[in-house]
């Protein structure tokens, strides 16, 4: 939770890695312990950015069936100015979540007058590459990372008390349960401040015959993305989950409103982790994923309850997926 310092001494520095790293894989092990050990099983969907992970989904996003990265890269480009003139003039823009390069760049091509760029991610060398060839790129631009995990507090550099604007695409935010997107954008509504603003990307609901196969290409890359969950249990806690027994299943759940990723148990098994038993009948599935799909409305009332109102929503000819501009009240 600070923004990024190196310290002039290297051995402290690496101490200072390692005890993190242990305690990740710590929380990381006590996490798929608990839960695997629900009656329903889970997994935290979080410990799917692997490096093999981040691949993967780098994949899925290319995907003919998976639509949403094309359809909102494309609203961008089409309403970047609009976007742009909606915005308060010399914003600070604040990301969270820096994995989406193709689409910050179009921001920060397209949008002149922007102050500065703070990208908020989960530490690693992955958000200070990337950050650096971001300050390479645009020399007149402020870049100043912070590492910090989006879901809990943090601070934002101040940067003179310029107007702040979130962008947080993707339709990250439908992978979060209703309390938790709440909580989530009503923590955002404070960075903005009154008067900031959230460009924020939603996937809209719509038919279950376009939801399925964007959770289940035919080439097999999101099931693979989820089975690589296993893999790196069996990699990292000596686990014993056999990939072959387990098959990717995503269904849409029309009473919550999302589409869910399972691993579905093809025979009844026992799977060991870190010499923990854990049971399986056939049939038994890990909920990994949830991926929630919001009408307009739906999606405005969650706003609105977070402290945000809808200023702007602009989307493709098919209304399949909503770029939203709230304006935090
Ligand atoms: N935010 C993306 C979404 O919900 C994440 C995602 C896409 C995803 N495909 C996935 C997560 C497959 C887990 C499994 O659309």
């Amino acid at each position: 939770m600070s923004t990024v310092r190196t310290s002039a001494d290297p051995t402290r520095r690496r101490a200072a890695t390692t005890v993190r790293r242990d305690k990740a894989a710590g929380e990381f092990l006590a996490d798929v312990l608990e839960g695997l050990s629900k009656p329903q099983k889970t997994l935290p969907c979080k410990y799917f950015y692997d490096a093999r992970g981040s691949e993967l989904f780098d994949e899925i996003c290319e995907q003919p069936e998976y639509y949403p990265t094309r359809t909102e890269t494309a609203i961008l480009d089409e309403h970047l100015d609009a976007i742009g003139e909606t915005m308060p003039p010399g914003a600070v823009l604040v990301e969270y979540g820096s994995g989406s390069s193709t689409k910050t760049r179009l921001l920060l091509d397209r949008l002149e007058d922007l102050a500065a760029y703070v990208p908020v991610d989960i530490c690693d060398s992955h958000l200070l590459r990337s950050a650096w060839q971001l300050k390479a790129a645009y020399p007149r631009l402020t870049v100043r990372p912070v590492c910090a995990d989006f879901t809990k507090p943090f601070r934002v550099p101040r940067l003179d008390g310029r107007p702040r604007v979130l962008f947080f695409p993707g339709s990250t935010i439908g992978n979060f349960g209703p309390a938790d997107a709440i909580a989530l954008l009503t923590g955002m509504a404070e960075i903005a401040r009154p008067g900031g603003g959230l460009l924020i990307g939603v996937d809209l609901l719509k038919s279950p015959h376009v939801l399925e196969p964007a959770y289940d290409d035919a080439a097999g890359v999101t099931a693979a993305f989820n089975l690589n969950l296993l893999e790196r249990i069996n990699r990292e806690f000596d686990g014993s989950f056999d990939l072959d027994a387990f098959e990717h299943r995503a269904i849409f759940n029309a009473d919550d409103s999302r589409v869910e990723m399972h691993l579905v148990s093809q025979t009844e098994q026992v799977a060991e982790v870190d010499g923990t038993q854990f049971r399986f009948a056939t049939g038994e599935t890990i909920h990994t994923e949830n991926s929630y799909k919001y009408s307009r409305e739906a999606f405005a009332g969650l706003a609105n309850r977070a402290g945000w109102r809808v200023e702007t929503v602009w989307t493709d000819p098919l209304d399949y997926f909503g770029v939203h501009y709230l304006v935090a009240e």
